[in-house]
């Protein structure tokens, strides 16, 4: 995690750094830090423990002069969040000062190593090891920076995206990644560097992707120069972002995360966009259909994946079993990755993932490639590691997702892989032509029906306001409801930090039903389908020790409303749909809970938006 940002060129580098690490910091916030160096050579450093807000004030008054600067906002691995563990950190003549995210695994032995030789450390990060080593490097072998840079690099291991400013040469900045993303905007005689395009976005729209091992040499007034750790230069690649401001700006909504979950409607359509064909039954994902023939042969497929999106494999997992019948293993990429798992050739492992690059997940996709399994990816980020790490797949095209807590990549991963188990269902013949229309009839008919679903908003803060103060949530659905239960509990949790836990509804009499008292509220996923009697009953179990049910039911629904406390009655969809609409209110109850709460919504404590750590 951590969000970097630089500049070079005529402006004043700190308003362009401060307005960066705001947009970038959904990926870490716990402390910030900004190095400029000033006309008159000073290197001025300013970093706290805290917010961007937080730095802003501290650095009121004092010198932020300087047309190259270098910012961070952290996520901490290494040492607690405090101001002298704030990046950047400096090397041991205090001259070279660095940003860094990702971990340097090795960083411990490299210290000891440094100490042995008279280096002396302020913090207690990786970070730090590596600024010393760079300018150990680059005295001792009189080279320069960008040299040193690819030297000390050579010894690391971990994953990295860095930034590297040395007093001396206010004309350069050196930056470098592996593992963890980098772009550089490209200028009228600027350069800007960030974790993301969203801090160059303003500035210009040229820019440059580093790919891993690849160090840039980013020197005013001249072209940008990259070469890899092999010591070879690599033409750079200046694309066009496609990317809009407005994409990564609140639009009037009071948080990011409830402007996502307004947006869900067009997201949902646009992940969509080009692939389906409801009236002429067609399904096109152009980016697998090279694979089309080892899907067609899969014996198995395991999907891999983190937080919200291994819910999201979780819906797939029904889809491709009930549809194109392929048994599916859902893993958490953290536990797959360690357990020596059975992965055979013709595998097809399906990775998810809404930033394309948690750490666990690229880990994951490493292993299963060296078995010889086929990658298919469904990642959000387009260029991200995960996308260039498969070998093939769909991006679900949901647009930049800032809030911390994940809401429209979910229903965007779901729709890309329903409409991909639906595709090869067809394709092996293991769904009827009708069956096959229908679904795709349903599945265009979504977006309007998570339209509906936003119109009980006033209701469902209703429903917030009445449990806001509860300590335990419980959270229940059957079939397709199950990964909703689970998402809806995930959401409570990581935005409120009310306990909250996510059940299969008939399991709920092997443990948690101990815990239902007049003080649980229990969510209950109830709309039509095959279990609808079933969750009915689990209902009157819940209703026959006083919990508090809130139930989600289709519009109509008359069963259910003689049982709950609260109904939310949302547009009735084929059962294997449902996820897409009934984890909409989910998203808002969580969402106004935590407001009520007084909760930083879109910046929950303790977590990130991309875990690019173990
Ligand atoms: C973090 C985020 C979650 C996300 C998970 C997986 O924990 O806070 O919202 O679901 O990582 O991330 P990915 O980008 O791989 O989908």
């Amino acid at each position: 995690m951590c969000g970097i940002v630089g500049y070079i060129g005529e402006r004043q580098a700190y308003p362009i750094l401060i307005k960066g690490l705001h947009r970038l910091e959904y990926r870490g916030y716990d402390s910030a830090g900004v190095a400029m160096i000033a006309a008159n050579k000073n290197l001025n450093v300013f970093k706290c423990k805290g917010k961007v807000s937080d730095l802003e004030k501290f650095t009121e008054g004092k010198d932020k002069s300087g047309n190259i600067g270098i910012g961070h906002t952290r996520w901490a691995t290494h040492g607690e969040p405090n101001d002298v563990n704030a990046h950047p950190h400096y090397s041991q003549s205090g001259d070279i000062v660095l940003l860094h995210n990702g971990i340097i695994e090795n960083y411990a032995s490299i210290k000891e190593n440094l100490e042995k030789r008279g280096h002396t450390f302020r913090s207690q990060t990786d970070t730090e090891v590596l600024v010393h080593l760079i300018e150990e490097i680059k005295e001792k072998d009189n080279i320069k920076l960008s040299y040193a840079v690819i030297a000390a690099l050579k010894q690391v291991v971990g994953a990295y995206a860095i930034l590297v400013m040395d007093k001396n040469n206010p004309n350069e900045l050196v930056a470098a990644k592996k593992g963890s993303p980098l772009v550089i905007g490209v200028g009228e005689e600027e350069f800007f560097v960030a974790s993301d395009a969203s801090p160059i976005i303003e500035y210009t729209k040229n820019v440059v992707y580093l790919d891993d091992e690849q160090v840039a040499i980013i020197k005013r007034n001249e072209e940008l120069k990259i070469r890899n750790l092999k010591d070879k230069d690599v033409t750079p690649y200046v694309q066009e972002l496609e990317m809009e401001l407005e994409a990564i700006e609140k639009g009037g909504y009071e948080h990011f995360m409830l402007k996502e979950i307004y947006e869900q409607p067009r997201s949902i359509r646009d992940s969509m966009r080009g692939r389906l064909n409801a009236d002429k039954a067609i399904v096109q994902l152009g980016g697998i259909v090279d694979y089309e023939p080892k899907f067609l042969k899969a014996k198995r497929i395991i999907i891999i994946a983190c937080g919200t999106s291994w819910h999201a494999g979780l819906v797939a997992e029904y889809l491709f079993e009930e549809y194109a019948r392929i048994p599916v293993e859902v893993e958490y990429a953290s536990e797959f990755r360690y357990r020596n798992p059975v992965i055979y050739e013709d595998d097809i492992v399906i990775a998810i993932s809404q930033s394309g690059e948690t750490a666990d997940t690229l880990a994951a996709i490493e292993l299963a490639k060296s078995k010889g399994a086929t990658i298919i990816g469904v990642c959000n980020v387009v260029g991200s590691s995960i996308a260039r790490a498969t070998h093939a797949g769909s991006y679900t095209h949901a647009g930049p997702e800032i809030g911390v807590a994940s809401t429209k990549a979910f229903t965007a991963q779901v729709t890309v892989l329903t409409l991909m188990a639906l595709h090869i269902a067809y394709k092996k013949g293991t769904i009827i032509e009708s069956r096959y229309r229908q679904l795709l009839y349903e599945l265009d008919a979504i977006p309007e029906k998570v339209e509906r679903v936003l119109k009980l908003n006033d209701k469902i803060k209703h429903i917030a306001e009445i449990h806001k103060d509860a300590r335990n949530f419980l959270y229940l659905g059957r079939g397709y409801s199950f990964p909703v239960a689970l998402e809806g509990a995930l959401k409570l949790k990581e935005i409120s930090y009310i306990h909250a836990e996510g059940y299969p509804a008939a399991e709920m009499k092997h443990g948690p039903i101990a815990l239902i008292d007049e003080e649980m509220p229990v969510v209950v996923i109830a709309t039509k389908g095959p279990n609808y009697e079933k969750v009915v009953s689990t209902i009157q179990e819940i209703k026959a020790r006083k919990g508090k049910i809130i139930a989600v039911v289709n519009e109509g629904d008359k069963e259910v409303k003689k049982t709950a406390d609260y109904v939310i009655e949302i547009p009735e969809t084929d059962e294997s749909l449902v996820p897409l609409v009934s984890v909409v209110p989910l998203q808002l109850l969580s969402y106004h809970i935590a407001v009520m709460r007084g909760c930083n919504v879109d910046q929950p404590r303790n977590l990130a938006k991309s875990v690019t750590v173990e």
